[in-house]
């Protein structure tokens, strides 16, 4: 009987340590020393990890990466939610965050047609303002925010999604007041508020839609011609467990590094139902519409395993050409999406994909 309890107590703790913060695993490797030589591996922070209110995840991402993107505190409309007021708190925390640990700061985003507040399009009365009042705005906010962190923030998302899925520009507000060269402007504007700042376009489908890549590489022609400085551009890779398939990442990461800007992977994560929209608009993805009751199982995580080692086996094949990875989220309970995506789990503990993620480096 004795035996019997003591038997019990030991798994008991053997539970226990397994469930544990993530004290346990300081003898695993770390993401940002295994991928060292090859490119910068980052996160993007809410504000939890950054204010002290998730110190689980902060270690995660003190341990793991070397770069981090905001999640949201630098999209207008927190950080500038109306005509005269800014909110810089929480963005002044990340970035405090970013310079303590040292490392590579990602302003996101600077012109977005989401997460942007309807005043920005309108005048007083509440109609639609022209081209011109509009650059004027868009000029103020890039000037202030991206003057604000000049020389802390090393890299900007200046314009995020302009385009559709068949490679023309959106008919989005921006494009519909200002015209096809508000991509231009904002890239004017944000190199004259920080000259020194890396400055990037950033999309999704770039992997999996040849048309919009095309698109994308357009852009950075267009801009290239015009002699305006762009560094690269952002394929943020929020994936399936069955797509994108290598053949079409390989043909994005070439084809835009072959206009001579840095390829980075900005917002990786994959998602586990395997049926739906596959795209990324914040209009149609979200937790509710990604979840998925089987996405923690054996089966499914290993099958998240093995798409996680076949991209990393991709970007490490164009080394050269990748700059950086940067996984959207630290661990599966913050992620924007359902299911189960990331590599840390909802208890902070690595998960296959984890693993099969260092072995690539490792092999
Ligand atoms: C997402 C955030 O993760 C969510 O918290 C927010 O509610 C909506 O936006 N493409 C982008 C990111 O460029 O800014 C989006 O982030 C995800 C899709």
């Amino acid at each position: 009987m004795k035996l019997q309890r003591a038997t019990i107590n030991a798994a008991l703790c053997f539970i226990v340590l397994l469930t544990a913060g993530p004290a346990c695993c300081d003898s695993q490797p770390t993401l940002k020393d295994v991928f060292a030589k090859d490119f910068l591996i980052g996160a993007a922070l809410n504000n939890a990890v950054v204010s002290d209110k998730d110190p689980n995840a902060a270690a995660i991402v003190q341990r793991h990466f070397s770069a981090i993107t905001a999640e949201n505190v630098m999209k207008w409309a927190p950080i500038h939610p109306e005509p005269n007021r800014y909110d810089f708190a929480p963005a002044d925390r990340f970035v405090a965050f970013g310079e303590k640990n040292k490392m590579f700061i990602i302003g996101h985003t600077l012109v977005w047609h989401h997460q942007t507040p309807s005043w920005v399009f309108k005048d007083a009365n509440g109609s639609d303002i022209g081209r011109e009042v509009l650059l004027e705005r868009m000029k103020d906010h890039i000037f202030t925010v991206v003057g604000r962190y000049k020389g802390k923030v090393k890299g900007w998302d200046v314009v995020n999604e302009a385009l559709a899925e068949d490679g023309r520009l959106r008919k989005t507000r921006w494009m519909n007041i200002i015209g096809e060269d508000f991509i231009a402007k904002a890239f004017e504007y944000a190199h004259q508020a920080d000259p020194d700042a890396e400055l990037y376009y950033n999309d999704f489908s770039l992997d999996t839609e040849k048309e919009k890549c095309d698109g994308a590489v357009a852009i950075v022609k267009n801009l290239k011609s015009k002699g305006l400085r762009i560094d690269g551009v952002g394929i943020q890779l929020h994936g399936g467990l069955d797509y994108p398939d290598k053949e079409s990442l390989e043909y994005a990461i070439t084809a835009l590094a072959a206009t001579g800007v840095k390829v980075m992977i900005t917002e990786l994560d994959i998602r586990t139902r395997s049926w739906g929209y596959r795209g990324a608009d914040i209009n149609r993805i979200n937790r509710q519409s990604t979840t998925d009751s089987g996405a923690a199982d054996d089966e499914t995580q290993q099958k998240l395993a093995q798409k996680y080692a076949e991209l990393f086996s991709v970007f490490l094949k164009h080394k050269t050409d990748v700059n950086r990875v940067t996984f959207w989220g630290v661990y599966d309970a913050t992620s924007w999406i359902g299911g189960s995506p990331l590599l840390f789990d909802r208890n902070y503990q690595p998960k296959p994909a984890f693993f099969a993620v260092v072995k690539t480096a490792q092999e």
